[in-house]
């Protein structure tokens, strides 16, 4: 056998064995109407297509997430980034908490969120100027933060 099928016959059969690698699962739990966020329709619709995928029980998952490597990260962002914030169980949150969790989108939309590895695969995702000045009104109520309010 040529080194190159030899060296293709290795990477392949470490591909299927990844497979066999368990892995967190992937699962849309149910959701409760009545716990779902409720914003302006703007603001809805901005963060059903740049947030939904992570933050909510409704993931579009796409077939890589099927697929290890790929799927060992995809399934662990929407686990952790679920735990984080879940805009399905909103209305389960204290208002502390939701208080808190505005400032965090009102802060993370600038720059982090929606993650760029994401973005890179759904460019459809990415927050224009406008987009951004939308959601950073509604997080804060129309006020702004100030820099030190915002952490
Ligand atoms: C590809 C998955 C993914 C997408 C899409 C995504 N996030 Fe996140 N997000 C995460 C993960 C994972 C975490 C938790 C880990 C962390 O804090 O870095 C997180 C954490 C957060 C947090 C809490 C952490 C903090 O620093 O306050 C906020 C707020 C947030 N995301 C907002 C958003 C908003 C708003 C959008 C859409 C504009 C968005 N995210 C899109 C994966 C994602």
């Amino acid at each position: 056998m040529g080194t190159f099928l030899r060296v293709f016959g290795i990477i392949l059969a470490v591909f299927i064995i990844f497979q066999f690698i368990p892995n967190k699962k992937k699962s849309n739990p149910p959701v409760d109407k009545k716990l779902e966020i409720k914003t302006p329709a703007k603001v809805a619709s901005i963060l059903k297509r740049s947030c939904y995928d992570c933050h909510s029980n409704e993931t579009k998952w796409p077939w890589w997430s099927s697929v290890a490597p790929m799927s060992w990260s995809v399934v662990d962002d929407v686990v952790e980034g679920r735990k984080a914030l879940n805009f399905s169980i909103w209305n389960s949150y204290s208002k502390e908490k939701q208080d808190k969790l505005k400032k965090g989108i009102y802060r993370t939309v600038m720059g982090p969120m929606p993650l760029p590895q994401y973005t890179w695969l759904h460019p459809e995702a990415k927050l224009t100027k406008e987009d951004i000045k939308t959601i950073r009104d509604w997080a804060s109520d129309g006020k702004g933060f100030i820099k030190t309010d915002v952490r």
